[in-house]
């Protein structure tokens, strides 16, 4: 069975996409799945943020065909792994949880690169270029330690 990684944020425009993508670009696919959601409902149906793709395409990484959906609680049952972009959705993804073993899939992604500090990854969405370049290189860090712990390479 593939380890099933969820990359979460709000829009799932401009971060989970770019996590979703980095993170499968450095996997053995036959060991990971990958996929993103947003906590929001704002984005169902499109297509990640023209800055998030150009950001990722800048690093050989096509975004292009994901699509917005969003965080449902049978995520829980088909996800292993659940990373949160920010305290904000790691509080809305909570609050759907069912039990402890829901919670338990639950993290801040940048706690894996500092543990217990609870650092967001920014929202660049009202930003420049520049919010976008810093958060693929968080993302970037981030996904090579989850690739890493879990085995997924
Ligand atoms: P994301 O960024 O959560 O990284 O996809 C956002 C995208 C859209 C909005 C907010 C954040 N919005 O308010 O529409």
């Amino acid at each position: 069975m593939p380890v099933r990684v969820l990359m979460v944020c709000l829009g799932n425009i401009c971060r989970s996409p770019l996590a979703e993508g980095i993170l499968q670009s450095k996997v053995d696919p036959e060991k990971t799945m990958v996929d993103s959601a947003g906590t929001s409902n704002y984005h169902i149906g499109e297509s990640p943020d023209p800055r998030s793709v150009e950001i990722a395409s800048k690093f050989g990484i096509d975004i292009t065909n994901q699509r917005g959906r969003q965080f449902t609680v049978i995520d829980f049952d088909d996800f292993d792994l659940i990373f949160a972009m920010d305290k904000s959705n790691y509080k809305n993804i909570l609050r759907l949880a069912r039990n402890e073993e829901d919670k338990k899939k639950v993290d801040l992604i940048l706690n894996k690169i500092s543990s217990r500090e609870n650092l967001d990854v920014p929202d660049p969405y009202y930003g420049g270029t520049m919010g976008f370049e810093n958060v693929f290189r968080m993302l970037d860090e981030a996904t090579d330690v989850i690739a890493e712990e879990y085995k997924l390479l």
